[in-house]
């Protein structure tokens, strides 16, 4: 007797991510769970800082549901950071208030070796597990969770600099200085990563994201040993591990790279900034598969007639294939919740 199919999935992304075009985009959105938020606000000032409210499954996995109560997102991503991972490898982090995130740095050989093993990320990152469980259990039936980690090349901008750098000089100055020790540090991040993600995945994520967000700033041959193999072998690994699972990837600012970067690496779905028009994707990127994005997050401010205008024009554009509805980056503090209403209600009333 021949085996039954394989049950096609029901939730909308899920459909959407093996390749099914919907006549309605499912949409989520990058840091829906943030500061524009009230209720997460609230949430911050009961756990104190942001880090504590990380490490805080209870209240973590509650700022995770609140846009998901809300608006009803088609999938929810865990309250997280992409710096924990350095943290979970023994870097010291902290959030400076107003001035964004500060790590211990790691430049020299010596440092790098004085890394933890990536066997023992487990021990710091066993909070985030659980709050994967929880949400799992508390999500409503129809969305889907989302895990997710730091691309190993933006990751290592932080530990490199110990902060936020608006060139990630630090960074590429390494990598031109001291190639082996930045490889090293690029292979630590990358191994650790693959268990970071796997650990997700067995606690109930249904869908990883690895974000990328200084790809941008990699050029040439750069872009093609620190931006797309890493991604190769994080997927690579993580398929071996867990057949069906689907990988978004998200090399930000890659302009004319993100053009078979999906075929390169075995993502999924590739993530668009708002830097890249759709159309042009539409045509070169979205002829891979699924593809989400990109209204620019500045529209969550401003609103009105060209939030709606500008949401049609990439609902229009993408309507040929599987598309995911989102932002091209996060949502800032500064927005109105009442915009976010009016992207989900024109992007669900124009499909
Ligand atoms: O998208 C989500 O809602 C899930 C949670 C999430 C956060 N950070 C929560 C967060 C995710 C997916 C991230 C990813 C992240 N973190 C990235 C990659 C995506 C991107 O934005 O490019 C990066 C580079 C970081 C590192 C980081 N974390 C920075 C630079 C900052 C400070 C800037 C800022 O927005 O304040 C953070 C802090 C952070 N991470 C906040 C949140 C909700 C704000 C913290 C607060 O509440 O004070």
């Amino acid at each position: 007797m021949t085996q039954p199919p394989c049950p096609a999935p029901t939730k909308t992304i899920l459909r959407a991510l093996a390749g099914e075009r919907l006549a309605v985009p499912p949409i989520w959105m990058m840091r829906q769970a943030g500061r524009y938020l009230p209720e997460y606000r609230a949430t911050r000032a009961q756990a104190g800082d942001f880090l504590s409210l990380c490490y805080n499954p209870e209240l973590a996995a509650e700022v995770t549901l609140q846009p998901i109560r809300r608006y009803g997102f088609d999938a929810a991503i865990l309250f997280a950071d992409i710096l924990l991972v350095p943290q979970a490898l023994g870097a010291e982090l902290w959030f400076a208030p107003g001035e964004g995130p500060r790590l211990s740095t790691v430049t020299t050989p010596a440092q790098c070796d004085a890394l933890r093993p990536v066997t023992d990320i487990h021990d710091t990152l066993s909070p985030i597990y659980e709050t994967v469980r929880l949400l799992r259990r508390a999500l409503p039936a129809q969305t889907t969770l989302i895990g997710f980690a730091g691309a190993p090349w933006t990751v290592a901008t932080y530990m490199i600099a110990g902060r936020g750098t608006p060139d990630q000089g630090p960074a590429h100055a390494l990598k031109a200085a001291d190639r082996a020790t930045f490889q090293r540090l690029i292979e630590r991040i990358t191994e650790a990563t693959v268990e970071y993600l796997s650990a997700q995945i067995e606690a109930g994520a249904e869908v990883v994201k690895l974000f990328d967000s200084w790809a941008g700033s990699l050029k040439g041959q750069d872009f093609d040993d620190f931006a797309l193999a890493p991604a190769r072998r994080i997927i690579a690994a993580l398929k071996e591990r867990h057949p069906g699972v689907p990988v978004i990837a998200f090399p930000r600012e890659a302009g004319p790279r993100y053009q078979g970067f999906a075929r390169a690496t075995g993502a999924d779905c590739v993530a668009l900034d708002n830097g890249i028009s759709a159309e042009w994707a539409a045509a070169h990127v979205q002829t891979d598969g699924c593809v989400q994005g990109n209204l620019a997050p500045g529209h969550m401010v401003t609103g009105g007639e060209a939030l709606v205008s500008e949401t049609r024009r990439i609902v229009r554009a993408f309507s040929g294939g599987p598309h995911i509805f989102n932002l091209g980056h996060g949502i800032t503090p500064d927005a109105d919740p009442d915009n976010v209403a009016l992207m989900i209600e024109t992007v669900r009333s124009c499909g």
